[in-house]
């Protein structure tokens, strides 16, 4: 029997994991120039602080959540995000106790039973990042342009960003029940979930994915018309710092977000090229979210990006390609094969990457190997070479080759690897 991996689940294979590092590493320098801490946090949790957090009608915790029941009967849910995870650790750590502001990342797997398609996962990946305990405009925007500016950093300036707001409790009553009286009036052509949706929780029919719910919310009332004063100074904050930061915007006042947890600022970040699954990121505020789960009265705003839909967008531009080694050994003969084995020890030590079949090929087999593992250059040392003390260094994409003293051999290609072999 051959096995295969579970539906929506996806190995991450060698080739690959070169554009994952870098997008990781790039974000994790990035971060750390806004004042970022990484947090770490289980993959497991209670499955009550998801319901509790994201909110029980949304698809992904009445839908899409993997939920077992461990043996002592407590429910626990891989985690669908992470921003749930990382207040239940703030409060529960007392992170609140040193700095009033505190901005984490996190990133790593997470887990939602949806259709898988492209750009669409059940085990996917997010970057995701926390500013918790600021409740002014300024924290939005900087957010906003930390992500494009990682975005632009990663070769993808082409991408739009929509951003709304949905308000505070006190304007989202009204506006609810406006919602509601309108969408009463258009029950007829809503399909069951979202007949359901108009009862508990009206603004989850703004991301149904059924066509004919689209057609009907095309027309809904805006949240932006029931803005308090408050609310509406904040957004107006929110456009002018992101104007004076020169960051494109426009302004979508039907982006709701998949998620019950948001007040005020929302965005998304999406893209042309991708398809259906076209957001490659999504966040903002939820002030109330903290108190919620017990915790203490701290506003927050976040974001988080999916990495499979970025790596998928630097493979389809051909940014990156996966780099061989710097060097292969090609040792002909038993003396030249002991040396060149020594040599690859220590070379590897002082930072060139480099590679010996151990199998004593011919040159031809050997120069083959090289060629697949796509190096950048190859030592070849026989009986000729060891006699003289003077190797043969080729480079494989010109084909030039020059002598190197074999005598402090080492020394001297590690001297030419930092001369950009030059
Ligand atoms: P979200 O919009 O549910 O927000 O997810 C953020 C991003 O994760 C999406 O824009 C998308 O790129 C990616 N994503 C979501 N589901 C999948 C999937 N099944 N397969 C592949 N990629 C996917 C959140 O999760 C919030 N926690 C973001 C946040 C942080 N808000 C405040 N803080």
């Amino acid at each position: 029997m051959q096995y295969k991996a579970v539906r929506g689940f996806k190995d991450i294979l060698p080739s690959q994991v070169e554009t994952w590092n870098m997008i990781e590493s790039e974000a994790k320098r990035l971060f750390s120039l806004f004042g970022y801490r990484e947090i770490r946090i289980p993959v497991l949790e209670k499955a009550e602080l998801f319901a509790r957090g994201i909110g029980q009608d949304t698809d992904i915790v009445s839908k899409e959540m993997y939920t077992l029941t461990d043996r002592r009967g407590t429910q626990l849910a891989m985690r669908p995000e992470a921003t749930a995870s990382i207040l239940r650790a703030y409060i529960e750590n007392k992170l609140y106790a040193g700095n009033p502001v505190l901005k984490l990342f996190t990133m790593g797997p997470m887990f939602r039973y949806e259709r898988p398609q492209k750009g669409r996962r059940r085990q996917f990946h997010q970057i995701d990042v926390e500013i918790i305990g600021d409740p002014g405009p300024r924290s939005d925007s900087e957010l906003i342009y930390m992500i494009m500016d990682f975005f632009s950093r990663l070769g993808l300036p082409d991408l739009v960003l929509l951003i709304n707001s949905l308000g505070c409790i006190e304007c989202r009553g009204p506006f609810r029940a406006e919602l509601r009286s309108y969408l009463r009036k258009h029950d007829a052509h809503l399909c069951p979930d979202c007949q359901l949706r108009v009862k508990t929780n009206p603004l989850r029919v703004f991301d149904c994915k059924v066509e004919r719910c689209n057609q009907v919310m095309k027309d809904a009332p805006s949240m932006l018309d029931f803005l308090c004063n408050d609310c509406t100074r904040h957004f107006d904050g929110v456009k002018a710092y992101l104007e004076q930061l020169n960051v494109g915007f426009s302004v979508n006042p039907h982006l709701m977000r998949g998620l019950d947890y948001y007040t005020r600022t929302t965005f998304e970040v999406q893209t042309e090229e991708l398809g259906a699954q076209n957001a490659v990121a999504g966040g903002g505020r939820y002030d109330l979210l903290m108190k919620d789960l017990g915790g203490p009265n701290s506003p927050a705003i976040g974001f988080a990006i999916g990495e499979e839909r970025i790596v998928e967008l630097i493979e389809q531009q051909g940014v990156l390609r996966e780099r061989g080694p710097d060097l292969v050994l090609a040792p002909l003969g038993e003396e030249a094969e002991t040396m060149a084995f020594l040599w690859l020890q220590e070379l590897r030590k002082a930072g060139v990457s480099c590679e010996m079949e151990y199998r004593s090929l011919g040159l031809k087999a050997q120069m083959r190997h090289a060629d697949r593992l796509d190096a950048r250059k190859v030592l070849i040392v026989g009986e000729d070479e060891l006699n003289k003390g003077r190797g043969i260094l080729r480079d494989m994409s010109t084909k030039e080759q020059i002598e190197v003293s074999l005598g402090d051999v080492v020394k001297e290609i590690v001297s030419m690897k930092e001369r950009k072999w030059t």
